[in-house]
Order: C-alpha cells, then structure tokens, then sequence
C-alpha cells in the first residue's frame, strides 16, 4: 500500500499507477474472501470511541463485498460502568470474573445494551444483525478452591442455526450469556466464545479488535525470528513465536494479551481451522479494512506456522512465478530462467502463499556429490520483511535434510550476508560438484556459498 506520504511526493504519473495497483489488490482480495466466514471479537470499550461508527461501516463494507460476518461482543466495560453504578463490585481471578447469583442481572443487561448498540449501527447501514440464545453452556464450578458462581464456559454453540443465518444474509452477535440444559444463564468470557466457535465451523479469519494495534514488543522478551512493526509492536507470529513470547513473559504481559495469545494459538493449531488471528485496534481509522484489504496491515497477525504456507509449484504457477522472478532479474539479483527452464523443473520449485497469494517462491535442485542447490528465492516486493524469505530459505534447509543431502550451494550476487544468518559460509566454484562446475557462469562471477547439513 502506499502511505499519504508517498502519495503527495510522487509525480502524478507515478502516484496513477499506485492507486491503480491498490485498487487491483482491493479487487483480487475482495475474489479471494467472498464467501469466507470472518469472526470479529469486538470490545466494548470502543463503543464510546469517536471512530466506533466508522469501524461499523467498514464492517458493513466487508459485509458488502461478500463476506459473511460474525460479531462477539465484549461486554467487561459496560458490566464494570454497571456495577459501579449500582454500587456493586465483583472479584476477578486470573483475569476471571466470580459471578455471584445478584450480579448475574446486572451482567445481562449489560451484554443486552451491548448487543443493542451494534445491532442498531448495522441496521443504520441496512443490515440486518441478529442476536440469539445459541450457546449451551456448564458452571465453570469450583476451581483451586475458588467458586466461580454463575460464571460459566461453552458446552455447545448451534453453529448450524448460525450457518443458515450467514447464508441469508443476517450478521450474528453472539453476546456471552449461556444458557444449561435447565435454562439457567451463565457469564461467558466473550474471547472463549470466538474461539469455541471458531473450532467449529470454517473461519478464515479471527479479528480481536480492541484498543491496542496488536501485540506490544516494547518491555518484552522478544522470542528470535519474531518479526517486529517500527511502532513498537509485533507485525507476525506463529504460533511457535506467539508461544515462545507466552512463556517467556508470563510475568510481563497483560490479562487481555494473555488471552488473545492463549486463544490464537489454541485456534490455529493443526487440529483447528482457523488460519489466522489479528489483532488490531479499533481506535485506528481503517483499521480493519487495511488489515483485510491490503498486503500491510496495521496489527498483529498470529498465524499456523510459516511452513504450513509453503507448498509445491505447478504448472499453473507458470505465469506469477516467471512475474516474480523476472523483477529481479532485471535488477540482477537473480539469474535468467525461461518458462521452459522453469516448466522443466518444476517438482523442484516452492511457493509460499496466503490466502492464495503468492508472497515468494523458492527452489532446491539436486546436484551430484549428495548436494543440493537453493536457488530462485524471490519475496514480492509487497511482501518483503515479514520473514516469508526466512521462512523459504529455512524450509528448504530442511527439505535438504529430509533429501540426505550432505551440503546445500548457494549462488548469490548481493545477498550473501543475508545466506551467512541461516549458517552458510564462504566456498569457491572449485567447491561445487563437477556438473555444476561446468555450468558456472565466469561472467557473472556470483559468490558461492555453501551449509554443511
Ligand atoms: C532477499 C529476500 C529473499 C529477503 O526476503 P524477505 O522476505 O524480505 O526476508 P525476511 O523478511 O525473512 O528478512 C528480512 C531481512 O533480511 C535482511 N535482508 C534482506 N535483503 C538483504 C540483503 N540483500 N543483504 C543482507 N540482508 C538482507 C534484512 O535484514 C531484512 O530485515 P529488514 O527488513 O528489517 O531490513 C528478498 O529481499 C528478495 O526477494 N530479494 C530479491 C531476490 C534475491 O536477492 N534473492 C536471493 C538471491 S539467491
């Protein structure tokens, strides 16, 4: 994306050709999630914000173009605003509220006003949000000694009701009051809500939106390899990173970013469905639809795992991976392929895709002598410093291993000391296996790199 900045400084032939590949990117986003379900934990502590009513209107936007919307609100400020109205007060244990049977009216009314509030946003955009009893839920009891009273947890969410609400258009909220099997109501933590559906059905993204642009770097133990926003917060993670960050700063993190990063990993575990968790803030202008619609969003994203984005090329790859490479070549990164060179070997290249979006692509070619080749790595411009290159380069290490190869070349004009982060060091074409010796090109005289597997 280009920021309002470049935009101004730009001749005006340029600043045209920017916002046409803008728009494009919009449209090619808008193609990919039609149809996907998104979840949106929203809290309610931006009901109040002076922005609230523009956030609602990209959420209706993004409903608009397609994509079915699903809204969990938070209800802990205006259940805390409530009780200190009526002069009431309740315990919090490890972020926990202890719902005592006299509090639970009050915790009601609250979710009510919440879920009022957002329904009449959308229905001031002409849609039609709708609210339901759709989660069975169980005591959360007794625990560590502590009674958790009317506090409960999710048993079962009727995320069929919900589906067939989504295919005729309403936007759900799911507010957390829980009813057992005898009708008696329970306080749900809303994150747990967005998470226990989001185990349920198919969602390709969960939003947590709330004050914050995500996950803090600042005053943390930052876990290696996590990639950081220049703001001062986390730009990615996977789950190995957001579980590194967990465990390294049980005693440095807030409740509320506990839980996001408890819940994300839990969600896109192997096991569940979820690809990926942002956390952004809701007090940003646009913040959701730059999050959505643009290859730089503002938040934090938590993600599987960056291999699981790596996959083998096909020939339908053909035309974007030849767009990828050709950049570079004719900047002299990289060296010449044609589509046939590619096409012959094609079993050999990756590609590294979100949301079928191809970020990067990369390649391991055999030699003789129990070696292999990396070649052909290329980020999208768009995509670059997120550690989609690191993740290629780290993939095909291992690839190299899992082959038995007993060391990886690498040629490279300009990006040597990059290669040295991942363990290469300095080799000679008089290193390389005699086949490749022979198609070493004098001429361009790249450096040789070599890893010991
Ligand atoms: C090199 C390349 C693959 C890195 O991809 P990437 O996804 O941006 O890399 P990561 O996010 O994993 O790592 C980013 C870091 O790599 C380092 N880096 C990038 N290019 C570098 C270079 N030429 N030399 C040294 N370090 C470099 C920087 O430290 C960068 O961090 P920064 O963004 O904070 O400055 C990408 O820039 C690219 O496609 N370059 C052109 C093609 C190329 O040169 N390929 C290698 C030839 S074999």
């Amino acid at each position: 994306m280009i920021d309002q900045q470049t935009q101004i400084n730009l001749p005006r032939r340029y600043a045209d050709q920017a916002s046409v590949s803008t728009i494009r990117e919009v449209f090619d986003y808008i193609r990919r999630f039609r149809n996907h379900i998104f979840v949106l934990k929203i809290e309610d502590i931006l009901l109040d914000d002076p922005l609230f009513p523009s956030l609602m209107k990209d959420l209706i936007r993004l409903h608009e173009a397609g994509i079915k919307i699903i809204i969990i609100p938070g209800t802990r400020a205006t259940i805390e605003r409530n009780l200190k109205q009526a002069g009431l007060k309740t315990t919090l244990v490890k972020g926990v509220r202890i719902t005592p049977p006299e509090i639970l009216p009050h915790v009601k009314l609250a979710a009510m006003e919440v879920a009022e509030n957002i329904i009449s946003h959308l229905a001031a955009g002409k849609l039609n949000g709708i609210m339901g009893n759709w989660i069975k839920a169980r005591s959360l009891g007794v625990r560590d000694g502590v009674d958790f009273q009317c506090s409960g947890e999710v048993e079962k969410i009727r995320s069929d009701i919900i589906l067939r609400l989504l295919d005729q258009a309403f936007i759900p909220l799911i507010h957390p009051i829980g009813l057992n099997a005898l009708g008696a109501s329970y306080n749900l933590n809303s994150t747990q809500v967005a998470c226990s559906l989001c185990m349920d059905i198919e969602v390709s993204k969960l939003f947590f939106i709330g004050e914050h642009e995500g996950i803090r770097s600042k005053g943390l133990i930052i876990p290696e390899g996590a990639q950081l926003q220049t703001n001062g917060y986390f730009s990615n993670l996977d789950r190995n990173h957001a579980r590194a960050l967990l465990e390294k700063n049980s005693q440095l993190l807030s409740h509320q970013e506990k839980e996001y990063l408890e819940n994300a990993i839990k969600v896109t575990s192997k096991t569940n469905k979820v690809k990926r968790v942002h956390i952004i803030s809701g007090k940003r202008e646009g913040s959701l639809l730059k999050e959505v619609f643009s290859s730089i969003g503002g938040g934090t994203m938590i993600y599987a795992n960056r291999h699981a984005h790596i996959r083998r090329a096909t020939y339908d790859d053909l035309p974007e991976l030849m767009q990828l490479l050709d950049g570079y070549v004719k900047e002299g990164n990289l060296v010449m392929r044609t589509e046939e060179d590619i096409s012959e070997a094609i079993d050999n290249y990756y590609i590294y895709e979100v949301d079928k979006a191809v970020y990067g692509c990369g390649a391991l070619f055999d030699l003789d002598d129990n070696s292999g080749e990396i070649g052909a790595i290329a980020v999208n411009p768009s995509y670059k410093s997120r550690g989609v290159g690191q993740g290629l380069v780290e993939y095909l290490i291992r690839l190299g291993r899992t082959k038995g190869f007993a060391r990886l070349f690498l040629l490279t004009t300009r990006t040597s000391d990059w290669f040295y982060g991942f363990g290469f060091t300095h080799a000679t074409p008089m290193d390389l296996p005699e086949k490749r010796k022979e198609t070493y090109n004098q001429h361009r005289n790249s450096r040789v790199l070599m890893l010991l597997l």
